[in-house]
This record gives structure tokens, C-alpha cells and sequence, in this order.
């Protein structure tokens, strides 16, 4: 049977500064439609050790495509239709409470959604199916399980929990709203975790997210402003663990 007959073992999301996964071997670039359009890119499907991978850069490989253009519903369905059945989003994100300082990686048990105006469900044509996902739990148990026990398999240090506001961006937060984010409960701020966990929901995917601090959020650390700069060399050294947990996750 052709190695592309085998099953994927894990489709990655990367987020900003993860666009591609080098570890990657026999990488083949997968040019995927969907009904609801173009995926942000390429489905990179390769072998990492004995295991099938897939791998998406959410805003593209040239970073084009900022968090309220991307389109998740292309996304989701080309990695489920590629045969994918579990996904780990990489999501970069600001750091509001005291354990989620920058270079923290987490991966959170809860979201609260206050994005708008996303195309946010499968099924929104008006006579087709009206479905309501159980969401209680928007990232699967079980992976988040094997998420922290490869974690600690692998000796990369990931904090377990934590709830994730998803923003609708592009611009940053100001410091009031950061406030009532941390008065509502929410420990991690990011552009991008909704609508996607929803809609893996929908295609019954199992998913977990890897939340990656770059900084701390508006109002929350000393910095006067927020830098890409800074941004970015946080995203490289937190996501530095990355392949090491990738790996144990997919042995695990
Ligand atoms: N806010 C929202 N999204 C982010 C941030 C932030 O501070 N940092 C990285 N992604």
C-alpha cells in the first residue's frame, strides 16, 4: 500500500511564527478545495519518524492572511477530507494571568468566544440541517490528556488549563478590555481559537490548541507596547519544544 494510504496520525495548525514544521521528511504539498473554498494554504503531509503528519499555516506561509480573513471552515474540512482525525492548533497568544507570562506554553481547557461576524458553522444554509454541537468542553479531553502526558514524556515544561478569549483582531486589546477579560475569566488571549475549535467540533475532529505566549496583554506586564518584535523571538523560544512534544504525542 502507498504511504499515502495511511492514516494521518495528527494535522497541526501552526500559528504566527510557526509556519512551517522542518522536522518534517517526505513532505508532499497537497493543493486542497472544499466547499467552502481554499484552504490558507498548502496541506503539507510528511513523516515524522514512522508517523503521517499534516501541517497548515493558519495564516498562510507568508503570513498574508490575518485572524478575521482566515478561512476555518476551508481549513478544518481540507484536513478532516485528507483523513485527518486529530488536530493540535499552535495558537500565539497574550498572556493575562499571573502563570501565563511570556514564553509559557499552555494548553487550555475552556474558551470563551467574542469573535463576530466569522463564517462560525458547517451549517448555515437556511432548509438545510439546524445542528448544536455539545461544546460544553471545546477541547477534546482525551487529547488534551495526550498533549500533556507527550509533554511530559518529552520534558517540555506545558501549563495545564486555562481558559482562551478569542479576539477578533486584527488590532490588539486595549487595557480595558483585557480587564474584563480577566474578570471574566479568561487567562489567554488570542484571534484565532474561535471559530475554528467550533467547527472542528462539527466535523467531530478531536482538538486541543497549544497556546504559545508571546507577551503579556494590554495592561497585564511593565511593556509600554506590544512589538511583533517581541512577539516573535517569544513565539521561537517557547515553540523550541515544539518538535520534541510533537513527537512524543505521536508515539504516545
Ligand atoms: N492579544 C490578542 N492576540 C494575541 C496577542 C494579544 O496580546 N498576542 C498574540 N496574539
Amino acid at each position: 500500500m502507498g504511504g499515502s494510504m495511511e492514516a494521518i496520525g495528527l494535522a497541526v495548525i501552526g500559528g504566527t511564527g510557526v509556519y512551517r514544521l522542518a522536522e518534517l521528511d517526505d513532505v508532499q504539498a497537497v493543493e486542497a478545495d472544499t466547499p467552502y473554498g481554499r484552504p490558507s494554504g498548502p496541506l503539507r503531509i510528511g513523516r515524522l519518524g514512522s508517523h503521517r503528519v499534516a501541517f497548515l499555516a493558519r495564516h498562510g506561509e507568508g503570513h498574508s492572511l490575518p485572524p478575521h480573513r482566515v478561512n476555518y471552515r476551508a481549513n478544518l474540512w481540507a484536513l478532516h477530507a485528507a483523513g485527518a482525525r486529530r488536530v493540535l492548533a499552535v495558537n500565539t497568544v497574550g498572556g493575562i494571568t499571573d502563570a501565563f507570562g511570556p514564553r509559557v506554553l499552555a494548553c487550555p481547557d475552556q474558551l470563551i468566544d467574542y469573535t463576530w461576524g466569522r463564517a462560525s458553522s458547517f451549517w448555515d444554509q437556511e432548509g438545510g440541517e439546524v445542528l448544536h454541537v455539545d461544546f460544553g468542553d471545546p477541547y477534546t479531553p482525551p487529547l488534551r490528556t495526550a498533549v500533556l502526558e507527550a509533554a511530559a514524556r518529552a520534558g517540555v515544561a506545558v501549563v495545564d488549563g486555562g481558559c482562551y478569549g478569542a479576539t477578533q483582531g486584527p488590532r490588539l486589546e486595549t487595557k480595558a478590555e483585557i480587564a474584563r477579560m480577566r474578570r471574566d475569566g479568561c487567562d489567554l488571549v488570542g484571534m484565532t481559537g474561535m471559530p475554528e475549535a467550533g467547527l472542528a467540533r462539527e466535523l467531530g475532529l478531536d482538538y486541543a490548541c497549544l497556546a504559545v505566549v508571546a507577551n503579556w496583554a494590554a495592561g497585564c506586564g511593565d511593556a509600554a507596547e506590544i512589538t511583533l518584535a517581541e512577539v516573535l523571538a517569544n513565539v521561537d523560544a517557547a515553540g523550541a519544544g515544539l518538535p520534541a512534544l510533537l513527537r512524543a504525542l505521536l508515539e504516545g
